[in-house]
């Protein structure tokens, strides 16, 4: 098959299996078989394309094409993805663009990113904020080997711990950062979250705890959506004030902070 059947192929056979963005999706697919950029393909139309199946069988069972492609970006970074921990959201890189913000004033602050994955913040941070010292906790033993992964391969000097995010917000920080599970049910969601860990997913009440044991400067929170009212109305009720919200790139409700 060609560069064009194969992409022709490919986005029929996601968009029947419900796939949101068949094209693009098809498209990620023959440039990593190519080993191109998607953009690279347009050149490419008439060459023959061979190893596309099984990654096209793995998305057509909608698994998140982070996995099956082995990376993903994240702000400057190219952070390795698997089923150990989940995918870096582009709505996340808005909690670093604040907690960037909120220490911006402070030399080498000290920051915890409470429920690490696969280290997309907490490497986001070191990356943009070579002088801060960070340190990421998960009590998802999986997650801190990948963080740790992503570490090495970025030469990012993060201090990884399988730890609860509750124990260690309680340490003494500059700034605490956490994007909690914060889903109460997976019903009617994407069926890519199925491939996730549910322990990334499914939670409540994080916010709350955090709010309540953080012993920070400030705090900044990832918040589902229509969650950010009442996550800053928790902050208030435990003493941290400068509550602010902040929506992200889509124009939702995405980020709670506060300072104390
Ligand atoms: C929504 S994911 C966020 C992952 C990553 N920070 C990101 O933004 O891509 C939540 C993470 O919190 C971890 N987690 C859940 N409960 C926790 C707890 N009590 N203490 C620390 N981490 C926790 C999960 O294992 C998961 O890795």
């Amino acid at each position: 098959m060609t560069v064009r059947e194969a992409l022709a192929d490919a986005e029929l056979r996601l968009a029947a299996a419900g796939v949101e963005t068949p094209r693009v999706d098809a498209e990620w697919l023959v440039a990593h078989v190519l080993g191109t950029t998607r953009s690279g393909l347009a050149a490419r139309g008439d060459e023959e394309v061979d190893g596309l199946e099984p990654l096209l069988a793995r998305r057509e069972a909608r698994e998140p094409l982070a996995y099956i492609l082995g990376e993903w970006g994240f702000r400057r970074l190219t952070l390795k993805t698997d089923a150990r921990a989940l995918v870096p959201r582009p709505e996340t890189e808005t909690v670093v663009e604040r907690a960037l913000a909120l220490v911006a004033e402070t030399e080498r602050p000290r920051i915890l990113d409470v429920g690490v994955g696969s280290g997309a913040i907490a490497l986001a941070l070191k990356d943009e904020r070579p002088d801060a010292v960070v340190v990421g906790v998960d009590v998802s033993a999986d997650a801190i080997a990948l963080a740790r992964e992503n570490a090495e391969r970025l030469g990012l000097d993060v201090e990884l711990r399988e730890q609860d995010g509750v124990e260690a917000a309680g340490e003494g920080w500059d700034l605490v950062v956490a994007n909690p599970p914060y889903v109460e049910s997976l019903d009617g969601l994407q069926e890519e979250l199925r491939w996730e860990p549910e322990v990334a997913l499914i939670g409540a009440g994080a916010h709350e705890r955090l709010a309540r044991a953080a012993e920070a400067r400030f705090l900044v929170f990832e918040v589902g959506d229509g969650q950010a009212d009442a996550v800053g109305e928790t902050l208030l009720g435990a003493g941290w004030r400068d509550v602010r919200i902040t929506r992200d790139l889509t124009g939702a409700e995405r980020v709670v902070e506060g300072a104390k």
